[in-house]
């Protein structure tokens, strides 16, 4: 009765993705019979079409090796994924069910639509290939042009930008990583700088040689702790689905630990060598009577992009609050002379201005 239905769905279809299988000039993973044990019943046997399958389907194959045996074409050998999603900071996609839909459009425009994420969200299971892992998935509305997705903060902007039931707290990555920006990292494209003094290769302001990295991707900060593991962003022990840890709090200690997400591309004895903000140390470590412990990068700079300053100055309001003139803002005196001034209140201290 199953197969009765999949194949009259799949009559059309079959059809259709014969041609499509001709135009491509890759066969999709999925539909290499190399690869799949089952054909197309690797995956429909026991199919619920409602909610794209769900992420169970999928683990069969992509889980634990001794699982896999059985579903996969002997020979091919795959990582657990199941490892990053039982980690503290994942996407959710084993934790509820039932939301997704193949003919949903994204990003949500109903505010009380429930926020959801299954792995078919992200890959299409017909058409990802090792050339274009993001092919098959439809991009955002313009007009009534649905495009389709090739770089990964496409795919991002889906359910992190203009969502209409982004979740309170978060923010719109689409804003924050704009090119126009005075700041942003550079996910979208070249970052503006010519000279960004702690940069670690092979990290560059600009692509000059073929090693050179100069553009990245969300998945360079989010993705699983462990180097070995999947690459992706599904999920990792660190808070904020980062690959490394960050301590966001202020009060704390420094140490290689403490800020290592930053510190993985920003040569930490630069940053606490003061070669460019004179106070990044005393501010950081709360050396010489600082008042309170150190200050976490957070406090000051954003980790996307900053609307309003350069250097991905954006204050943490819960730590920085006006100063006694009612001022909060940051002024650069002059570029690439490591000169500014700022007015806030912080651990007590009026800035009003103080400068450096
Ligand atoms: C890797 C697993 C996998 C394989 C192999 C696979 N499918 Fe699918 N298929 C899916 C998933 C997952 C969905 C649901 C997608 C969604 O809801 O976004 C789906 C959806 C469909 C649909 C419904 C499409 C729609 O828009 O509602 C049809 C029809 C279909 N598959 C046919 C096939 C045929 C025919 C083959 C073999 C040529 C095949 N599938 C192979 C995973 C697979
Ligand atoms: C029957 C086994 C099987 C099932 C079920 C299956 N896959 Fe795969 N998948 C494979 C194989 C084999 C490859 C190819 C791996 C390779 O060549 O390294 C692959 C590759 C992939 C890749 C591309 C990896 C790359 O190299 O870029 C993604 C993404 C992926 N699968 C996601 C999914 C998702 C999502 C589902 C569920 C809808 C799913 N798979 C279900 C066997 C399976
Ligand atoms: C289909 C929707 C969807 C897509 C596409 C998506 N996400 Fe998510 N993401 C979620 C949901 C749902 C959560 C859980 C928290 C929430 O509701 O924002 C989440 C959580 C996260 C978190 C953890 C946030 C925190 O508060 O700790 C990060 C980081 C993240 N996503 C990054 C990404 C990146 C990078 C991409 C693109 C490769 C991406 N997401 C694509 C839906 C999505
Ligand atoms: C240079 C590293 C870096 C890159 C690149 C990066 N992020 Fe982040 N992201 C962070 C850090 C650090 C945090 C945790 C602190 C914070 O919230 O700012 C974070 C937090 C988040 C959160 C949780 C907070 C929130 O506002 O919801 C989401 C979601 C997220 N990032 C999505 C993305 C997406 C999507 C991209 C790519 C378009 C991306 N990030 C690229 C470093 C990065
Ligand atoms: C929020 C989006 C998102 C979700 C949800 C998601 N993935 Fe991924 N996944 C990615 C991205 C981005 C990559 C990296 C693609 C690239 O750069 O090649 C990736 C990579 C992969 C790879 C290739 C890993 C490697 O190192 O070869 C596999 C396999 C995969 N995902 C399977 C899955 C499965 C199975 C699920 C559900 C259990 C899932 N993904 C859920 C975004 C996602
Ligand atoms: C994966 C590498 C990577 C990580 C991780 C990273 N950065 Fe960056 N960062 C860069 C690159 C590349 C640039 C240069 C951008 C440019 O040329 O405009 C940059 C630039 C900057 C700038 C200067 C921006 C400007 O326009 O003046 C600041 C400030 C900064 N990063 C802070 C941080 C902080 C804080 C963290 C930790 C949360 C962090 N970065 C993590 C790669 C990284
Ligand atoms: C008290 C606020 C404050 C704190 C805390 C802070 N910074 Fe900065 N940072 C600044 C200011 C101001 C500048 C701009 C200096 C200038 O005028 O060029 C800057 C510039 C930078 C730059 C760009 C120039 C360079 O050095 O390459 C990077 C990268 C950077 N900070 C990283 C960090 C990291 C990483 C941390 C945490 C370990 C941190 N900052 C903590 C205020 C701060």
């Amino acid at each position: 009765m199953f197969f009765k239905f999949i194949y009259s769905l799949t009559f059309v279809t079959v059809l259709l993705y014969a041609s499509l299988l001709f135009a491509a000039n890759e066969t999709p993973i999925h539909l290499d019979k190399k690869n799949m044990r089952d054909g197309c019943a690797s995956c429909h046997m026991g199919f619920n079409f409602s909610d794209g399958g769900g992420a169970y389907r999928c683990v069969s194959c992509h889980g634990s090796s001794n699982f896999q045996a059985g579903y996969v074409t002997q020979g091919v050998q795959l990582k657990d994924i199941t490892k990053d999603f039982s980690k503290n900071y994942r996407h959710p996609v084993f934790d509820k069910k039932g939301q997704h839909s193949a003919r949903e459009v994204l990003p949500e425009i109903d505010p009380s639509v429930e926020r959801h994420v299954t792995c078919a969200d992200c890959h299409s299971p017909h058409f990802v290939s090792a050339s274009n892992p993001y092919a098959g998935i439809s991009g955002k509305k313009v007009g009534n042009l649905v495009t389709q997705i090739t770089k990964e903060y496409e795919l991002c902007y889906l359910c992190h930008s203009d969502s209409a039931n982004l979740p309170v707290k978060s923010t719109n990555k689409r804003i924050e990583f704009s090119t126009n920006n005075p700041s942003f990292h550079p996910v979208e494209g070249e970052g503006k700088n010519q000279a960004v003094i702690s940069l670690i290769r092979p990290y560059r302001e600009k692509k000059s040689s073929a090693g050179d990295v100069s553009v990245l991707k969300c998945a360079d900060c989010h993705s699983s702790d462990e180097p070995g593991a999947a690459r992706g962003p599904h999920g990792s022990k660190y808070q904020g689905l980062l690959t490394d840890n960050y301590s966001i709090e202020d009060n704390a200690a420094e140490s290689d630990f403490a800020y290592a997400i930053c510190y993985r591309c920003h040569k930490r004895a630069s940053i606490l060598g003061n070669e460019s903000f004179t106070a990044h140390s005393r501010h950081i470590t709360g050396e010489r009577g600082f008042k309170g412990g150190g200050t976490s990068c957070y406090t000051c700079h954003s980790s996307h992009g900053s609307v309003e300053n350069r250097y991905l100055i954006r204050f943490n309001r819960d730590y920085v609050t006006e100063s006694s003139t009612g001022k909060l803002k940051f002024v650069e005196k002059g570029t690439y002379t490591f000169h500014g001034e700022c007015w806030l209140s912080c651990h007590g201290v009026d800035h009003n201005p103080k400068t450096y």
